[in-house]
């Protein structure tokens, strides 16, 4: 019994493809047929395989049919959460989404799900891109107008993630393993609300995915920081190898 994670399948079968580099870039040949085959070696019936974001690039329910089927058909109890292309994925709608495609997947929003002792906990979460205004010497004199924007996207995040620990920490559970699919900080900051929240509620590990291309992918934080594992698990970053999280 083991618990991976990997974003960023992007699955297009039904859809127009809006990415032109996931066409250039060789990590994204046929990645469905390599990820797919990746997962029959690795994944048993009794392992979890959480999967962080942008699963297709449908724009409603019944352009991802076939991409979420796809998801269905991979070994392994499947949770999912949201990215910022998962246009058939209405928050408010989140329930609907769970009962159909029930017990096939489990669509992770303002709720939590048990891994052994464990509760996975998780939600898109948020972070301000840019652009930054530089100074001569490389410090941050501005950022542009969009970061108050940004700002309230973080905030409506970060209490979603609260929801979700606080009803796992209600129901008694300690562990905690934190999903987002965007990075917990900007390319700039040390610290954000995410990795505080983390530490607040003591979070094992943090799991993050969206961060593109070899030029992205030391956007935020890999490894330990402040006593938590911090891992960037984008499909083309592992290279369609789902990420062992724990036994
Ligand atoms: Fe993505
Ligand atoms: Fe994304």
């Amino acid at each position: 019994m083991a618990l991976y994670a990997i974003g960023d399948l992007h699955l297009h079968f039904q859809s127009v493809l809006k990415a032109p580099g996931q066409l250039r870039d060789r990590v994204w040949r046929n990645h469905e047929e390599r990820f797919r085959k990746n997962c029959q070696k690795l994944i048993t019936p009794e392992d979890t395989l959480v999967l962080v974001g942008d699963h297709s690039w449908g724009r409603n329910l019944a352009e991802c049919e076939q991409d979420l089927q796809y998801i269905c058909d991979l070994p392994g109890r499947k949770i999912l959460t949201r990215g910022n292309h998962d246009m058939f994925w209405d928050v408010k709608k989140t329930r609907r989404l769970n009962e159909l495609y029930q017990p096939r997947l489990t669509f992770l929003q303002d709720s939590y799900e048990v891994y052994r002792d464990y509760a996975l906990v998780g939600t898109k979460g948020y972070t301000f891109e840019g652009p930054f205004w530089l100074d001569r010497r490389g410090r941050v004199v501005d950022w542009d107008e969009a970061e108050a924007h940004a700002k309230k996207l973080v905030e409506r995040e970060l209490a979603r993630l609260r929801t979700s620990f606080e009803l796992a920490r209600a129901d008694g559970y300690r562990k905690y393993i934190m999903f987002l699919h965007y990075p917990p900080t900007n390319i700039l900051e040390e610290r954000s609300g995410f990795t505080d929240m983390a530490e607040e509620y003591g979070a094992d590990q943090v799991i993050y995915a969206h961060s593109h291309g070899e030029s992205r992918f030391h956007d935020s934080i890999h490894g330990q920081f402040r006593g938590i594992e911090y891992h960037l698990t984008s499909g083309d970053y592992l290279r369609w190898q789902p990420l062992k999280i724990l036994d």
